[in-house]
């Protein structure tokens, strides 16, 4: 199975105090998702945002919302985040006591469901769930932090989630995050990645429309 490449621009590397103007800015791109960042100061060392600034995303958001949760008992917001209006939700691997029941409830609320690994997880933890969800998020820096170096040996666990998939017959697709850029999106894209979430490469970019653009056509050169 293969999907369309698209860009999903971090919202935690926004400026908060013009977050109208920096959604219009990907609402005219040509990203494909808002990639919205929960974080709890429990699962990762960082607090990002909650509700009320997921809410202010969607008053204007025009493109699909894309939340990864980095939270303890994700259980407890699913719903939440689907009357938010989000599309796409993952949930850590690590962070779910009850992996399946997590997926049928995002399933049950209406959203693609999907699972992210953190880079000291193995792959080989996903085997026999895949046709039970969407997507795999392969994080590519430890989770908390935006801003941080692409960890390489990402793109063979890419490569690695993507041989399971077609071994399980599953059709999930694959999305990276973490220092993702220019250098490395030609080889992630490669190795089976369809959505690239992309923090700081955008929003310090001079050019963040025109960035986006690029990294879109790196991924679909490659
Ligand atoms: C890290 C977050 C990422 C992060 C990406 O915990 O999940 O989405 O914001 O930011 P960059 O692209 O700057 O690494
Ligand atoms: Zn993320």
């Amino acid at each position: 199975m293969s999907y369309d490449p698209i860009i999903a621009p971090s919202m935690l590397s926004a400026d908060f105090g013009a977050l109208d103007r920096d959604v219009e800015m990907v609402n005219r791109s040509r990203a494909g998702w808002f990639h919205l960042d929960i974080m709890d100061g429990t699962f990762v060392p960082n607090i990002s945002f909650g509700f009320p600034v997921v809410k202010a995303i969607a008053r204007n958001a025009r493109k699909p919302m894309d939340a990864h949760l980095m939270i303890v008992h994700p259980e407890k917001y699913i719903k939440r985040f689907a009357e938010a209006g989000v599309e796409w939700l993952s949930v850590h691997y690590e962070a779910c006591e009850d992996l399946g029941a997590v997926l049928s409830l995002i399933h049950e609320c209406g959203m693609k469901a999907g699972v992210a690994i953190c880079p000291e997880t193995p792959a080989s933890v996903l085997e026999g769930w895949l046709s039970k969800m969407d997507f795999v998020l392969v994080m590519s820096v430890h989770p908390g932090f935006g801003g941080q170096k692409f960890i390489e040996d990402s793109i063979a666990k890419v490569e690695c989630v993507r041989e399971m998939i077609a071994r399980e017959g599953a059709s999930c697709l694959i999305e990276v995050d973490g220092g993702v850029g220019a250098d490395n999106i030609p080889a992630l894209a490669r190795a089976g990645v369809s959505a690239f979430v992309a923090g700081s490469s955008v929003f310090s970019a001079p050019d963040p429309e025109e960035t986006i653009a690029r990294f879109l056509s790196l991924a679909e050169g490659a």
